[in-house]
């Protein structure tokens, strides 16, 4: 079969569903379709000119895509927190302006004049870089996504938050201009071929609450980028501007920004932000701790409940997200019965290392309720678990890391709500 006589196939096979229910049937009305037929508004007069907005905003139509926050979440808005609006978003790339922040002491505005980065520690060359020293270094663009350790943490004990932006909001992918660590690290003469076992750096951030982080050397001079850009532009003041520090596929907690100095240090520092937090309490009462890596995850965000089926029945496109700390998403599996059987999902493109990738389950609904679930798979063979695998092995005593598979019960009006299968 061509591709042209497969797609003319599909398309027919649209119509046909579209008759069946009798919903619309724009295509077969006797009625002619006003939009079609009679002249608009839009096409009797003239349009905005190229002045009216220099720096272009979403359509007020789209006002409703943007990021939210839980009220009994969020006592105070500076130490706080608010979700990507993922329900509503396609593809894989998370627009600035609406890609979830994370402040423990608010967000800070500084110029890039203002700015300085600071090497120091066990380097042989104690350096201070200004914003445009950093940009005569050697740039890469990378897409990476950053998930706040916390993301999913909600639901722990039980369905709580009734909206994937909400349950799986804590997360962006974005595609960041920068310079590497290693070159960084580098220029202040650490010896990158010498011996740096057991070597670490520690970073922090120009707000008031630092967020200082341990990062060992590996990582350090593997991946990390020193970030000034995001999707082709400054960095937003909320994500850091004018850098931040990027550490693919670790917990969002470690890309601290608005950076300001960097120790290359023996050992870690057991920051707060690294003992007291960001460590995983288990059920017999001692904690895990270094949990760095994100680990595989996947959710379906459409349908989910801030996104209901509106067409009734016949061809239904469920979305979803995917994505892994440990390098690349091979493959995703969709349930609708709650986990019973399994079907592989269509990846929209080949998994990339630490970032997002896009899938689609291309199906027929035929109005049935549904218990939607997707399975994540990485390319280290790790399955992402169910809620009860992860309670196993975890216990309730979590807020991080809760990477297990969500369920979406879809009623046969089509609307979703966020629920447990046992
Ligand atoms: N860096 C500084 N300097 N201050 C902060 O409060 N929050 C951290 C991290 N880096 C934080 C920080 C946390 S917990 C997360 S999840 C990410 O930034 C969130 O990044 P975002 O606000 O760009 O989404
Ligand atoms: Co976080």
């Amino acid at each position: 079969m061509t591709n042209k006589t497969s797609r003319r196939a599909f398309l027919a096979k649209g119509l046909a569903a579209g008759a069946t229910v009798g919903a619309a049937g724009t295509a077969n009305a006797a009625t002619p379709d006003p939009l079609i037929t009679e002249v608009q508004p839009w096409a009797s007069g003239l349009g905005d000119g190229v002045d009216v907005s220099p720096y272009g905003l979403p359509i007020s139509h789209e006002a409703d895509v943007v990021r939210r926050n839980v009220e009994w979440l969020t006592a105070d808005t500076i130490s706080s927190i608010n979700f990507t609006p993922i329900h509503a978003l396609e593809g894989t790339i998370t627009p600035q302006g609406c890609a979830f922040e994370r402040h423990h002491s608010g967000a800070i505005e500084m110029t890039k004049g203002d700015y300085r980065l600071m090497v120091n520690g066990l380097v042989d060359r104690p350096l201070v870089f200004t914003y445009d020293d950093l940009e005569r270094f050697p740039r890469e663009n990378h897409v990476y996504f950053c998930e706040c350790a916390a993301n999913t943490g909600m639901e722990w004990a039980g369905a709580q938050l009734n909206g994937v932006q909400f349950t799986h909001g804590m997360i962006h992918n974005m595609e960041y201009t920068g310079v590497s660590l290693r070159t960084i690290l580098e220029e202040a003469g650490l010896d990158t071929a010498g011996d740096l076992k057991d070597k670490w750096v520690y970073v922090e951030g120009a707000d008031a609450s630092s967020n200082g982080r341990s990062i060992p050397m590996e990582k350090a001079l593997d991946d990390c980028l020193i970030a000034f850009k995001a999707n082709g532009e400054a960095l937003r003041k909320e994500h850091g501007y004018p850098v931040r520090l990027v550490v693919p596929g670790w917990e969002g907690n470690m890309w601290v920004k608005w950076i300001r100095r960097i120790e290359v240090m023996d050992g870690p520092v057991e920051s707060r932000e690294e003992t007291s937090k960001y460590t995983d309490t288990l059920e017999n009462g001692t904690s895990r701790k270094w949990t760095w890596e994100m680990d595989a995850k996947s959710v379906v965000t459409s349908p989910s409940p801030q996104s209901p089926i509106t067409h009734g029945k016949g061809p239904l496109v469920i979305s979803g997200l995917a994505w892994t700390g440990r390098g690349a998403i091979t493959r995703v599996d969709v349930s609708k019965d709650g986990g019973k059987t399994w079907e592989t999902a269509r990846l929209a493109k080949d998994g990339e290392k630490m970032a997002m990738t896009r899938f689609y389950l291309d199906t027929t609904w035929d109005g049935e309720e549904m218990l939607l679930q997707s399975r994540a798979m990485d390319e280290t063979g790790y399955v992402q678990p169910t809620k009860a695998q992860l309670r196993e092995t975890r216990g309730l005593n979590s807020i991080y890391h809760n990477n297990c598979i969500q369920t979406w019960l879809v009623n046969s009006k089509g609307e979703a709500e966020n629920v447990e299968v046992s």
